[in-house]
């Protein structure tokens, strides 16, 4: 693709980003890296806006401020491209998507998916999420001890079967949500690792990693094939794909599934990451938890919540938007420079990659006051006035902003209303809960105890 021509007069006076002071010189900072995986980035950030650092062999930028972000996600987006080298590796090579694409071959697939993702058609997901989220929520008991991670990647893995495909995926969202969490487990092995097996070595991670993608094939075109066969219309994302198989510079059959199958991958842990988060941060925070229960008892009560009661429930938006900033589920992301570059009066090399700290940003005191402390009365829109909208990423913004952002706030918002009309949460004795860091960063350990409300 062609890259922006690029306005940088300074690129001459520009310095190299200081690197990180205790990289060594064989292992670059891979012992640091592996010593504390989950505070690596946040801490790198904290010494500087950009800093240079190197995981094995390869020098990589950290870049930890909001106007830097936006220069590269937003005003010099088209000199940044996904990662080819990440994206090769998750990918196999084998496949594009809206998720890995760049320049033309990205712009028709967002086009083609945007309707999808509409307001309106949002809006005519209510009744599918609401079902799913009771049918969770009544098979629970008062009592009953129950992992809220593995329940919130169910019922979302479920959701995105019903919103995006039209389809039940009862009986078969275990299994698939086993195979991704093995396909991501395995790839970020192999991203990490400095010793890599051979693919076709017959371990048991290799085993399990064949069997994963056979799982998510499998299924993937079992929904393909069925849909192909329906004479019914649809109007949902699965129809809109199909308009594309084998026709002029549109999919494959196999291109179709890599598409389906990325909108599974990018959709579901995400959100049941934010839930899992958030169930967490009310038992941590009694006083939160009574303001948002007052809230929702005010103004839904014990009915079924409607699409017009979203709006009328700003604790919760800020409730939901204070724990995306604590804890983005991406907490960083990366980009290629294609051309040399300057930003901020620091040089970025042709060919660097170039990593957001999305999670960084948004712990920043430079734009948030106490910026550990969970405070959603923080979004108020008074508190909020005047803040730099690029501090707050975990959709990302520019043009490569999350496509599923609106589904997943409307999601997030039904779910835990109908969990929080019946149930509040206790943890379990015993339950310890930690950052866990994979492609999402996510609650593990969330052991908790259902305690039926009494109102
Ligand atoms: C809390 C929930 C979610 C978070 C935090 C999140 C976060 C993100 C982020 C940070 C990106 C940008 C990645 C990059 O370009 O480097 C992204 C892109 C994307 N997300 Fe999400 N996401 C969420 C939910 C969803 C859902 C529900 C879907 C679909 C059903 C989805 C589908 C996608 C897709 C397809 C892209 C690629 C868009 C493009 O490049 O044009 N996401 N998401």
């Amino acid at each position: 693709m062609s890259s922006a021509s690029l306005d940088h007069p300074n690129l001459n006076q520009a310095i190299d980003p200081p690197r990180r002071p205790d990289t060594k010189f064989l292992l670059g900072d891979f012992s640091t890296y592996f010593a504390d995986e989950a505070n690596y980035f946040l801490d790198t950030g904290k010494l500087g806006p950009m800093i240079r650092f190197r995981l094995m062999h390869l020098d990589n930028l950290l870049v930890t401020d909001a106007e830097f972000a936006k220069e590269i996600l937003q005003t010099r987006n088209k000199n940044y491209l996904k990662e080819p080298r990440l994206m090769r590796i998750i990918e196999n090579g084998s496949s594009q998507t809206l998720f890995s694409s760049d320049g033309d071959e990205w712009i028709w697939r967002r086009r083609l998916m945007q309707p999808a993702f509409h307001k309106k058609q949002i809006a005519a997901f209510c009744d599918a999420i609401l079902d799913e989220s009771e049918k969770m929520v009544g098979k629970w008991e008062s009592g009953q001890t129950h992992d809220m991670g593995e329940a919130m990647k169910l019922v979302t893995m479920m959701i995105i079967g019903r919103t995006m495909f039209n389809v039940d995926m009862d009986g078969e969202a275990a299994d698939l949500h086993w195979a991704y969490r093995t396909l991501s487990e395995t790839l970020i092995g192999r991203i990490t690792s400095p010793i890599q097996t051979p693919t076709w070595m017959p371990t048991k991670t290799n085993r399990d990693f064949n069997k994963s993608r056979e799982i998510i094939t499998t299924t993937l075109s079992r929904i393909m094939n069925e849909r192909k066969h329906s004479t019914e219309p649809h109007n949902d994302l699965l129809e809109m794909l199909l308009t594309m198989v084998d026709v002029e510079g549109g999919f494959t059959q196999e291109q179709m599934i890599f598409e389906m199958s990325s909108i599974v991958f990018a959709g579901h842990e995400t959100t049941a990451s934010t839930l899992g988060w958030i169930l967490y941060m009310l038992t941590q925070h009694p006083d939160v938890e009574e303001k948002l229960l007052q809230e929702l008892d005010s103004v839904v009560g014990d009915r079924r919540p409607t699409m017009d009661d979203l709006d009328k429930l700003p604790y919760l938006n800020m409730v939901i938007n204070e724990t995306l900033r604590l804890y983005p589920p991406a907490r960083a992301t990366n980009r290629e420079a294609v051309e040399a570059d300057e930003i901020g009066g620091y040089k970025i090399r042709a060919g660097e990659t170039v990593f957001i700290n999305i999670e960084g940003i948004q712990r920043d005191e430079r734009y948030w006051e106490n910026p550990n402390q969970f405070d959603p009365e923080r979004w108020s829109p008074e508190r909020s006035a005047g803040r730099n909208k690029w501090a707050f990423l975990p959709f990302l913004d520019g043009p490569r902003k999350c496509i599923g952002e609106p589904l997943s706030r409307t999601e997030m918002q039904l779910i835990l209303i109908t969990m929080l009309q019946r149930y509040r949460f206790k943890l379990a004795a015993g339950a310890k809960v930690e950052k866990l860091v994979g492609f999402v960063l996510e609650p593990a350990g969330l052991d908790m105890e259902l305690v039926v409300r009494n109102k």
